[in-house]
């Protein structure tokens, strides 16, 4: 009883903000830097320049950065790309700067994506850091300030495909619909079906991310 007060009255306070409204979460830059101190044992006397935004070169600030991309979904883990429309919820341009994305998309073009990792020896993600890092200093130092406020986080791949798989099982959908795209555009409830999926993932787009599979895309105007 007290258990279920208490859960209701954490949900009270969160649909208040609009956030969590179905199942979205949301999460702030400076959140997702505190998760991954946290997960890479970076001790507080180290953690000052971080708290303030500075980001050496060096190869924990290079994985410090890696994991909030990873934390806050700019960087697609199960397929290996960063997300570059996400980035840029988290800078915020100058007043009155107008080349803000012709500079960042300049940079961005030179960032490399690895094709495939070197796995097998020396240390793993070596490639996967340095494109992610990349991207950051294209946005760091080209598109605008960090923004401290919190934004809805989009769900990750597998995420996706849970959100699928259960907005199937509520309109009534069989799930093996999923696999094939024609036939479940042509299904009766498709509408239903896509209507579930857009409030429980925040997006309407359910291919979002099929043209980032290959080559780091630049940002819209
Ligand atoms: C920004 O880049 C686009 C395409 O690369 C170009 O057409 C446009 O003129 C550029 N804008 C400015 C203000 O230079
Ligand atoms: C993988 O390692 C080999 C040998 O160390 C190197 O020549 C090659 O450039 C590496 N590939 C990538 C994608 O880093
Ligand atoms: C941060 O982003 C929010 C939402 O996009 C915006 O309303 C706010 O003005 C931005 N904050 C700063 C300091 O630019
Ligand atoms: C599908 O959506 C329509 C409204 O567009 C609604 O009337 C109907 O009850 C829904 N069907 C199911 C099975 O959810």
């Amino acid at each position: 009883m007290h258990l279920r007060l208490l859960l209701c009255g954490v949900c009270c306070l969160l649909t208040v903000g609009g956030a969590l409204k179905h199942h979205i979460l949301t999460k702030s830059w400076d959140e997702a830097q505190s998760d991954c101190l946290e997960y890479l044992r970076i001790e507080s006397s180290r953690a000052k320049p971080y708290i303030s935004h500075q980001y050496e070169d060096d190869q924990t600030t290079k994985e410090l950065l890696f994991c909030i991309l990873l934390n806050l979904r700019v960087y697609q883990a199960t397929q290996n790309v960063p997300r570059v429309e996400l980035m840029r919820q988290f800078f915020t341009p100058d007043a009155g700067d107008t080349m803000h994305v012709n500079r960042t998309n300049e940079c961005l073009r030179r960032v490399q994506i690895p094709l495939k990792e070197n796995s097998s020896c020396g240390k793993p993600y070596l490639g996967a850091i340095e494109s992610a890092n990349g991207m950051f200093r294209c946005f760091y130092y080209y598109y605008g300030n960090l923004n401290r406020s919190a934004v809805e986080l989009l769900p990750t791949m597998l995420e996706r495909q849970q959100i699928q798989q259960e907005c199937a099982k509520i309109v009534g959908i069989p799930e093996g619909l999923l696999r094939c795209g024609s036939h479940l555009k042509n299904h009766p409830l498709y509408s239903n079906f896509s209507h579930c999926v857009m409030l429980r993932s925040g997006s309407s787009t359910m291919a979002l991310d099929e043209n980032l599979r290959n080559s780091l895309n630049v940002i819209k105007a």
